[in-house]
């Protein structure tokens, strides 16, 4: 905007009539022209550099789909006929994961985004090749800690009258994400894509040398993430279970969001991530409007063999975490016990903290669900003897330490009641990036 008022000639119009802008003499209307000038050679800077790193990385993936189509196999193109995409109405329910919602979009989930423990397993699978014990371990702790036992269901943003939903702070959901702001400096918004993470996120895998978004790129992500969440969020807490949802959602992105089989000819490239994860590059703002996810329109073929639970903690704790091990309350911390199997571990006995959470109430209840949640978790092959846990750490007045620290789940962020409804599209969200809470930071498309 500022560069074009000077195309205009506002400068000479300054100069030649100072009073009408409110300036007192000429030497003070030269130095404002000087800012003016500055503040628009900056962001001329920052809108070419971003234009060429966009065109940079749009004309690096063209291509690429070709040579994807040839190593695919036709069984895994999706979706499949019967499965369509449409746009969430105002009544569905969306929020952080963008594997759910689009999941949502195309009638593999209940497009009311209302959905159950089952259809969460088929979905993942059939969409995406998401391992059963994967898909399971995270759909226990939403139904758990966001949803509702009796039913096993939960919503994929926000429950009724703004309550559970996988929006929920602190018990899936948390901080250090991909590409979603934290709570507390989000002001309560935890789930709208942000545009100025994706910026970053795409100027990465530009200067990255695969140009895609990878491993590397996506630690990188992690990396740049972990570090401001240091230094600005005083709430940051790293409980262990989101935690491990958190880091696995940065290798989330390749292996399942590749169009073919990531490490086997598929490509985690621009056209694939941006269309899933829903991020659409206005060229007039130079933001990314966050619209509903879908799968590429050039076609998409999902992953041809399964991933799961012991393949996500592998590749999140070598080539997310290391980058920036930020403490977590877990005992095998910065020991070489730290392992996938300790983590699982961690993540089984760890169920009797997060469930007085929820449930908060009496002793049988809450009993009654950890003996769902143990049991549900043993049928997708995470049990106690399977993994081959300590049993002694089983009781039920186990809590994480420090879960009473400031941003723990004892003791969480102040929230905004205003930012923590389902997600709504077509707008952008976080164009700068939010070293306080920032309250005001949707704009429109
Ligand atoms: C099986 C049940 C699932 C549950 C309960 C679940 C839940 C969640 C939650 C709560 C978040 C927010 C985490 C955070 O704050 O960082 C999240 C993020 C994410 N999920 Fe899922 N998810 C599931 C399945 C999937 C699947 C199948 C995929 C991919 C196909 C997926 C991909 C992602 C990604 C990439 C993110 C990070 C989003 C971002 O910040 O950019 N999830 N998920």
């Amino acid at each position: 905007m500022k560069a074009a008022f000077f195309a205009l000639g506002l400068p000479a119009l300054t100069l030649a009539f100072p009073g009408m802008m409110g300036i007192k003499s000429k030497q003070e209307g030269l130095q404002m022209l000087e800012k003016m000038k500055r503040e628009a050679d900056a962001e001329l800077v920052e809108r070419q550099s971003l234009s060429s790193i966009l065109s940079t990385v749009v004309s690096d993936v063209k291509g690429l789909i070709g040579s994807v189509a040839s190593s695919v196999e036709p069984d895994n193109y999706r979706p499949e006929p019967g499965y369509t995409f449409q746009a969430p109405g105002p009544n569905d329910s969306r929020g952080p994961c963008p594997g759910l919602n689009l999941l949502a979009n195309y009638g593999y989930l209940p497009r009311n985004g209302y959905v159950n423990f089952g259809q969460v397993i088929d979905a993942t699978s059939r969409g995406f090749n998401m391992g059963a014990d994967l898909s399971g371990l995270l759909a226990v702790f939403a139904i758990l800690t966001n949803g509702d036992i009796a039913t096993e269901s939960f919503y994929l943003g926000t429950g009724p009258g703004n309550v559970g939903g996988l929006n929920r702070h602190d018990t899936v959901e948390a901080d250090i994400s991909p590409n979603r702001e934290d709570f507390y400096l989000g002001c309560g918004d935890n789930h709208h894509l942000s545009s100025r993470l994706f910026t970053q996120n795409v100027a990465l895998a530009a200067a990255s040398s695969s140009k895609q978004f990878d491993l590397t790129v996506m630690g990188n992500q992690y990396y740049a993430n972990s570090k401001f969440s240091q230094k600005y969020n005083p709430y940051l807490y790293y409980f262990p279970f989101p935690s491990i949802v958190s880091i696995g959602a940065f290798v989330f992105y390749p292996n399942f969001f590749s169009n073919g089989t990531y490490g086997a000819g598929g490509v985690a490239n621009y056209e694939s991530i941006s269309s899933i994860i829903g991020a659409q590059f206005n060229s007039k703002t130079g933001h990314f409007e966050y619209v509903p996810e879908r799968w590429p329109a050039q076609g998409w073929y999902r992953r041809s063999t399964e991933y799961g639970a012991v393949d996500a903690l592998t590749e999140a704790l070598a080539y997310i975490y290391a980058k920036n091990p930020v403490g977590m309350p877990i005992a095998q911390l910065g020991t070489q016990n730290l392992n996938v199997n300790t983590i699982l571990c961690d993540a089984v006995e760890g169920i009797n903290s997060v469930t007085p959470l929820a449930l908060a109430g009496q002793a049988e209840e809450v009993e009654a669900g950890i003996a769902w949640a143990l049991g549900a978790l043993g049928a997708v092959g995470l049990n106690n003897t399977v993994l081959g846990c300590p049993t002694s750490a089983l009781s039920a007045n186990y809590l994480y330490g420090n879960s009473t620290q400031k941003g723990g789940p004892l003791n969480p962020p102040p929230s905004v009641q205003a930012n923590t409804g389902n997600d709504v599209f077509n707008k952008v969200y976080f164009t700068t990036a939010p070293t306080t809470p920032q309250c005001s930071h949707t704009a429109s498309s």
